[in-house]
């Protein structure tokens, strides 16, 4: 029997028009330019507006990406929505995707991997394509955290940004294209480092035990950032030990969009020049489940990501989890 690939035929992104800039920032909270470039790498990011939501980035990112493969909704197997902001806890988020798409003769589930969603949910897709169960696979991958962000907390607000990006895959037996291998991690016992409390079985939003629990993302930046550091290198060495390649044989690196000192330092570790990492932190933050497609996204329409390449990604975030993929493009 011959091996089936699950390629990507088409991806999409989907982005808020509203951008709120570094100075826009300072005038909110007390931060400046300068120190949140320096530090993160970050000039600007994306903000949804009340009626935006992970569903309806989701569905521009999903029709986009279904135009690029030439598949029409109906022909969807599956619909995969990485997110930990979708519009609420249920229905699920790509239902309602699912629903506006179209995809009438689709499956549909949500995925909770925080950053590191798309990798789960493309690895996931790859997997039931694989075995053969299922054909074409929409994944989305999208959040919306400015809505849970402390916009009084000047640690964190000025991290994140909102932002979809989708991919269509395809089951193919005629090409060596496609998700080649992926890893995927986690530690429980970090949970407390990034966290958002509230909403859950546990504390439910009108429930008197909400109490002094936040309904606000919390972050211990500094611990996070030194898991990124570690957690992003070892993802990526462990799958190229996997695939029997080294770094030399990456054409395109991205990473999970946080911030560029993690990025430079994945880089560095893995020896990587400049030219084949991907950036974007600068235009978007950090948008969780949407970074990597979205970086995906502009690195294709930017003619920097070709049929054939191989593309790696990397992933972290809550959980904690983290994982990476490796793709021939
Ligand atoms: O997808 C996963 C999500 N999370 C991450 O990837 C985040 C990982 N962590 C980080 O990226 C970094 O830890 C941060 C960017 C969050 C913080 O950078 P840092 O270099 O670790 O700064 P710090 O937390 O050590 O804070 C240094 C100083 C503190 O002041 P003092 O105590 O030294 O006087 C902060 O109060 O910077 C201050 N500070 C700020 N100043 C201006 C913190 N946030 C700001 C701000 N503007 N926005």
């Amino acid at each position: 029997m011959k091996t089936i690939h699950a390629v990507v035929e088409g991806i999409g992104h989907g982005i808020p028009s509203k951008v709120l800039t570094n100075d826009d920032l300072s005038k909110i909270v007390d931060t400046n330019d300068e120190w949140i470039a320096q530090r993160t790498g970050i000039r600007e990011r994306r903000i949804c507006t009340e009626d935006e939501t992970a569903s309806t980035l989701g569905v521009i990112a999903a029709r986009e990406a279904l135009d690029h493969a030439g598949i029409a909704p109906d022909d969807l197997d599956m619909v995969i929505c990485a997110t930990v902001s979708g519009d609420m806890p249920f229905p699920s988020t790509s239902c309602l995707i699912q629903d506006a798409i179209g995809a009438s003769k689709a499956g549909a589930f949500d995925l909770g991997a925080a950053c590191a969603g798309f990798i789960y949910a493309t690895a996931t897709a790859s997997a039931m394509i694989e075995a053969g169960q299922v054909r074409n696979v929409l994944v989305v991958g999208v959040d919306v955290l400015s809505k849970f962000v402390d916009w009084t907390d000047r640690s964190t607000c000025v991290l994140f940004g909102d932002g979809a990006g989708a991919i269509v895959l395809h089951g193919r037996t005629d090409t060596d294209r496609g998700v080649l291998k992926t890893v995927m991690l986690s530690d429980g016992g970090g949970a407390e480092h990034i966290k958002l409390e509230v909403g859950g079985s546990k504390y439910p939003m009108c429930s008197p035990r909400h109490g002094d629990h936040s309904h606000h993302i919390f972050m211990a930046g500094r611990e996070v950032y030194r898991f990124a550091v570690t957690a992003m290198g070892d993802a990526c060495c462990r799958l190229l030990d996997q695939a029997g390649i080294t770094a030399e044989d990456i054409d395109l690196f991205v990473p999970h969009q946080a911030n560029l000192r993690i990025i430079e330092s994945a880089a560095k570790r893995l020896e990587l020049p400049p030219e084949k990492v991907f950036v974007n932190v600068d235009r978007f933050g950090n948008t969780s489940a949407g970074s990597i497609p979205l970086g995906l996204y502009e690195a294709e329409r930017d003619g920097r990501l070709k049929p054939g390449m191989v593309v790696m990604t990397v992933g972290f975030g809550a959980g904690l989890v983290w994982g990476a993929n490796l793709i021939r493009w």
